[in-house]
């Protein structure tokens, strides 16, 4: 399918679009529901080793609605896991990469992966991400919790009178589980930037004095369109780097990537203790 007829039905209808990928799921793996869906930000692919191998994986571009990815680091594949928890097997849909608002494509891309999932059964969504750190406490390498965000994109992925309550978005129930697994995880506010240009060091000052502790170019519509589906939404961020202006250090986005690299084996384990308690 070339990338222009695959994203049209996105556009026209993104629900329905969402529908017909989640039933493309079932054909390819199988497996008519998926319980659990984990989007994979830029450094935590490799996390992934942690759940085993998975039993089956495709091209996003096989389902309706996804165009190719752009990112480095960004794969566009989506495998199923079937993992042990605590009451039984989870069946565990991980996409490998995103599209990002920065892209250009528009806001209904960047949420298709998760309302995909939600269609294709998945009750929890989590999302991992790779971000600057605005809190000086932060060290590169650190994985903190989100507990809530900050929306700087102004770009909301509901139309309508569509009021749904952001009170809960980062479910304290989930948290509250995964600092059971790990009492050192911090927990941070996250604020959504456009990108792809990084923040400027005043912007960085201002974030942190609106009570900012991270921030990154994703998550924050995958979270609100998946809640509004029903979804409970775990958040975690990856530190990469200190955000502009905090160590003086320029960013680049090799660091990124090799500080997610380093810190994979920390997250994966992470990852996979988080999954046999859900
Ligand atoms: N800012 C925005 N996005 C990011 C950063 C950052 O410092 N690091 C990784 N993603």
């Amino acid at each position: 399918m070339s990338d222009k007829s695959n994203m049209e039905d996105l556009y026209q209808d993104p629900i329905a679009t969402a529908e017909k990928a989640a039933a493309k799921i079932a054909v390819l793996t199988g497996k008519k529901s998926h319980d659990v869906a984990l989007v994979m930000g830029s450094g935590w692919i490799s996390a992934t080793e942690a759940f085993g191998k998975p039993s089956h994986e495709f091209p996003v571009t096989d389902l309706p609605g996804f165009p190719a990815p752009t990112v480095e680091g960004h794969g566009g594949v989506i495998r199923s896991y079937e993992i042990q928890g605590a009451n039984g097997t989870i069946n565990a849909l991980v996409f490998l990469g995103r599209t990002h608002l920065y892209e250009g494509k528009g806001i209904e891309p960047v949420v298709h992966g998760v309302r995909t999932a939600v269609k294709a059964g998945c009750k929890v969504v989590v999302l991992t991400n790779a971000c600057g750190g605005i809190n000086r406490g932060y060290k590169v390498g650190q994985p903190v919790i989100i507990r809530d965000h900050i929306s700087m994109t102004a770009t909301s992925p509901l139309i309508g009178a569509n009021f749904v309550d952001l009170t809960d978005l980062y479910s304290k129930r989930i948290r509250e589980l995964v600092k059971k697994e790990d009492p050192s995880l911090s927990e941070g506010v996250y604020v959504h930037w456009r990108g792809p240009a990084y923040e400027t060091p005043a912007e960085i000052n201002m974030l942190r004095t609106m009570g900012a502790d991270l921030v990154g170019m994703s998550t924050v519509p995958e979270a609100i369109a998946a809640h509004a589906l029903g979804a409970e939404i775990l958040g975690i961020s990856l530190v990469t780097n200190a955000a502009a202006g905090v160590t003086g250090e320029k960013l680049s986005h090799t660091e990124v990537m090799e500080a997610g690299k380093a810190a994979a084996g920390r997250m994966g384990e992470l990852l996979g203790k988080v999954l046999h308690k859900l």
